[in-house]
C-alpha cells in the first residue's frame, strides 16, 4: 500500500475539546485573561520544569526524494567535497547545530537491507525502494551517514527495519556499528576501511508499524513481541543502547493509544522510550477547503495533549507492571505537512517528492511546537523536525546552492538559544475562541535559564493586533539584552524561494528597557526570541 493511502486513516489533526496544558495560569484558572491591561509573564528562576535535553531539537534524513541524493550527498556537483558530501549543506547544518539526526527512514527503513548500503560502492546493488517507488542506488549508506554526522556535529539516531527485517539483522547492524572487532559483523566494517566503531547509542525499533501503509505492518501484539526480541538480541551485543519502541503514528489513527498500550504490555521492560509522530495541516483534509489560521496556530497545544496522553499510557503500563522504570518520549517526526503529500517516486532516482514550500504562518506554528517541546522537557528527550533537507524541510537545495525556508528560523532559534533549565512560567494572556477547543491564549511563551542567561520564546497568535506584555522578574532582573529578533510580516502566506530567499526573514526586535517589570510589545502574528543576561 502506498503512503498516500494513509490519508483515509487520518482525521483532521484538529482534535476536539483540547485541554490546554501549555503555560501555567495564575490563580489556577483555566484561562486568566489579563483585564484590559497588558498580558503579564511572571519569571521565577526557582520554578523549573526540567533541564532541557537539547536532543528535542533534532531532525531527520530519510532516503526519500532529494533528501539524501542532491540534498546532503551529490558526487560530481561542484559544491561537493571529495566524498560527495554537499559542502554548502554540510556547513549550514553544522552552523545550525542540529543535535541529533534520525536516519535512514521513515517508511523507507521498513524495506531496507542495510547490507546493500555498505562496502565498496561499485558493488552495492541498485534496488527498488517500494515505500516511495523510487530507484535507490545505495551509494550513501550507514558508514557515509556516520561520517557525515561527525562532520556536522550531530549524534545519529538509527532506524531499524522491523518490517521485512529480522531481529537477527538488527542485532547484526548493532554489531557492525558498535563492536570494536573480532566478530563477523565488526570485521566486515573493518574490511570496509572503518577501523573504529561508530558507537551508536539511540535506536528506533522500526517505523510507524501501526500504519497499514507500512511495509510489514502488523498488529500491536505482534510488533510488541518482535520489538522485544529485537531489543533483547541488540542488548546482548551492546547493553548500553537506548531503544525506542514504535508508538502510534498519529492521534488520528483508529488504534491510537490502544496500539501503544498493547505494544508496551509486550516490551515495556526491554525499551527506554516510545515514539510519537504527528503532522499538522491548515486545510480541511476531506474537502481540501482552506484552513483557519487562528485555529491552525493553536495546534501546538494538540502536540502537548498528545504528549500527555501517550505519557499516560506509558505510566499505566508502568504501574501495571509494577516497574520502577519511567519511559521517556521520542517525538521523532513532527512538522507542518499537507500540500505535497504525493508519495510516488515514479521509479526515478532522487525524484522531487514532498517538497513542501513553507510560509510565514507555518513558521509561527513551528515556533509554537518548539515552545511545546520545551514545556515537556520533563518527558520528551528526543524530537525530530521531519525532515532536514528538501523533503518537508527547512533547507532546500538546487545545483547552485540552497535557501532557508521560513520554518528554518524558529527551529534554529530553539537550537541556539534554548539552554539549561526550562522554566515553569505563569502567563496571563487574553484569549480567543476556537470552535470545539475553547479559549486559546493569544500569547504562548516558553523560557529557559542557563546560569544568568534567560531566553524567551513568544508566539503571538493574534493575527490582527500587537500585544503588550509585562515581564515580571520574581528575582533580580537581568542587566542586558544579548539578542532579540522577531519573525513576522504582513502576508502570512509569504514564502521564501531561490528567487526571493529572504522574503520572510528575522527582523530586529527593539531591545526592551529592563526593570523589575520589563515592558515589551510583540507584533500581530509573530514569533519572537529575546535573550537576557
Ligand atoms: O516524513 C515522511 C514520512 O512520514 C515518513 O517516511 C513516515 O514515517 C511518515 O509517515
Amino acid at each position: 500500500m502506498k503512503h498516500n493511502s494513509r490519508r483515509s486513516f487520518l482525521k483532521n489533526t484538529a482534535l476536539a475539546g483540547a485541554a490546554l496544558a501549555a503555560n501555567r495560569w495564575i490563580g489556577g484558572l483555566a484561562a486568566a485573561p489579563s483585564a484590559s491591561g497588558p498580558a503579564r509573564l511572571y519569571i521565577d528562576p526557582a520554578q523549573k520544569i526540567a533541564s532541557l535535553d537539547r536532543k528535542v531539537f533534532g531532525s531527520f534524513i530519510e532516503h526519500l526524494g532529494r533528501s539524501v541524493y542532491e540534498g546532503i550527498y551529490e558526487p560530481g556537483s561542484r559544491l561537493a567535497d571529495a566524498k560527495g558530501f554537499r559542502k554548502d549543506v554540510l556547513e549550514e547544518v553544522r552552523r545550525m547545530g542540529v543535535p541529533i539526526i534520525r536516519y535512514p527512514g521513515g517508511n523507507f527503513v521498513s524495506g531496507y537491507n542495510w547490507l546493500d548500503g555498505v562496502g565498496p560502492k561499485d558493488k552495492r546493488p541498485v534496488v527498488l525502494d517500494k515505500a516511495w517507488n523510487t530507484i535507490e542506488s545505495n551509494q550513501f549508506g550507514t558508514d557515509e551517514f556516520m561520517q557525515w554526522c561527525r562532520l556536522v556535529g550531530a549524534e545519529p539516531l538509527m532506524g531499524l527495519n522491523l518490517g521485512t527485517g529480522t531481529p537477527e539483522m538488527a542485532a547484526a547492524l548493532v554489531e557492525y556499528c558498535n563492536q570494536e572487532g573480532g566478530t563477523k559483523w565488526s570485521e566486515l566494517r573493518r574490511r570496509h576501511g572503518i577501523e573504529n566503531p561508530h558507537n551508536v547509542k539511540y535506536w528506533c525499533l522500526g517505523n510507524e508499524m501501526d500504519g497499514p501503509w507500512q511495509i510489514g505492518h502488523m498488529t500491536a501484539r505482534e510488533y510488541g513481541l518482535k520489538a522485544r526480541d529485537c531489543a533483547n538480541q541488540m542488548r546482548m551485543v551492546d547493553p548500553s543502547l537506548q531503544l525506542i519502541a514504535c508508538g502510534s503514528s498519529s492521534p488520528g489513527m483508529p488504534t491510537y493509544l490502544e496500539w501503544d498500550r498493547q505494544v508496551l504490555e509486550e516490551c515495556y521492560d526491554m525499551v527506554d522510550g516510545l515514539s510519537l509522530h504527528c503532522y499538522y495541516r491548515n486545510d480541511d483534509q476531506e474537502t481540501g477547503a482552506a484552513g483557519d489560521t487562528a485555529r491552525f496556530l493553536s495546534f501546538n497545544l494538540e502536540m502537548e495533549e498528545q504528549i500527555s496522553q501517550i505519557a499516560g499510557v506509558c505510566d499505566y503500563v508502568k504501574a501495571r507492571n509494577r516497574s520502577g522504570k519511567r519511559l521517556w518520549l521520542s517525538f521523532d517526526e513532527w512538522n507542518v505537512w499537507y500540500r505535497q503529500r504525493g508519495g510516488d517516486g515514479g521509479r526515478k532516482r532522487a525524484p522531487h517528492l514532498l517538497e513542501e514550500v513553507y510560509n510565514l504562518e507555518d513558521a509561527l506554528l513551528v515556533g509554537g511546537f518548539c515552545n511545546s517541546l520545551m514545556r515537556h522537557a520533563d518527558r520528551v528527550r528526543i524530537a525530530c523536525l521531519a525532515q532536514l533537507v528538501n523533503v518537508i524541510a527547512p533547507i532546500m537545495t538546487n545545483e547552485d546552492g540552497f535557501f532557508r525556508q521560513t520554518i528554518y528560523y524558529p527551529y534554529v532559534w530553539a537550537i541556539q538559544y534554548a539552554r539549561g533549565d526550562v522554566l515553569d512560567l505563569a502567563v496571563e494572556s487574553p484569549t480567543y475562541e476556537v470552535k470545539g477547543k475553547g479559549q486559546i491564549p493569544y500569547l504562548d511563551v516558553a523560557a529557559t535559564m542557563d546560569g544568568k542567561t534567560y531566553s524567551l520564546f513568544i508566539l503571538n497568535r493574534d493575527l490582527v493586533k500587537p500585544h503588550d506584555m509585562e515581564i515580571v522578574w520574581r528575582e533580580a532582573p537581568p542587566e542586558r539584552v544579548l539578542f532579540s529578533q522577531v519573525l513576522t510580516g504582513a502576508d502570512l502566506k509569504a514564502c521564501n524561494s531561490f528567487e526571493d530567499p529572504k522574503k520572510v526573514a528575522p527582523q530586529t526586535f527593539e531591545p526592551p528597557i529592563i526593570g523589575t517589570k520589563t515592558a515589551i510589545q510583540v507584533p500581530a502574528g509573530s514569533y519572537t526570541v529575546i535573550q537576557f543576561q
